[in-house]
């Protein structure tokens, strides 16, 4: 009867070890959501530490979306658009730079629209 119960207690935790590798972390997609927010309106300030600071934080975190994809399998296009999110991030670091916010704020543009792609096919609620 023991042995039954520690095997039961040790299949929870691998269930639920199993299951938070399947979801993607909410706080993780909160921070993107408000860095994203900030990032928009440091380009639209011209702030470019803000900016810069920003969208090197978002390139951060969309690795770690694009790492959940690729483990999570079965996902090519999640793992696109978090690659494609990543490159713009890094364009906007180097178009802030350089004075180019218009540039910037395309590319920020092309990063929120692929927040909207990505959540109409993956994005459960
Ligand atoms: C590659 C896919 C992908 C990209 C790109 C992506 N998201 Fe998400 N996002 C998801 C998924 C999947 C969920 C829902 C997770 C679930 O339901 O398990 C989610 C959930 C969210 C949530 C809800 C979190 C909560 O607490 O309920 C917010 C807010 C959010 N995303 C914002 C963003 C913003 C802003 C961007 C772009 C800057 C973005 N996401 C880009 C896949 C993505």
């Amino acid at each position: 009867m023991r042995k039954l119960i520690m095997a039961m207690a040790m299949l929870a935790v691998l269930v639920g070890a199993v299951r938070a590798a399947d979801e993607l972390d909410m706080d993780l997609m909160q921070t993107i959501e408000d860095t994203n927010k900030s990032l928009s309106s440091n380009i639209a300030l011209k702030n470019v530490k803000g900016s810069t600071d920003d969208a090197k934080e978002l390139e951060t975190l969309f690795a770690k979306v694009e790492n959940h994809f690729v483990a999570k399998g079965d996902a090519p296009d999640a793992v696109d658009l978090s690659r494609k999110s990543k490159d713009l991030a890094t364009a906007i670091v180097k178009a802030v730079g350089a004075q180019q916010f218009d540039a910037a704020t395309d590319s920020a543009t092309e990063i929120s629209r692929a927040c909207r792609s990505c959540h109409t096919f993956y994005k459960k609620s």
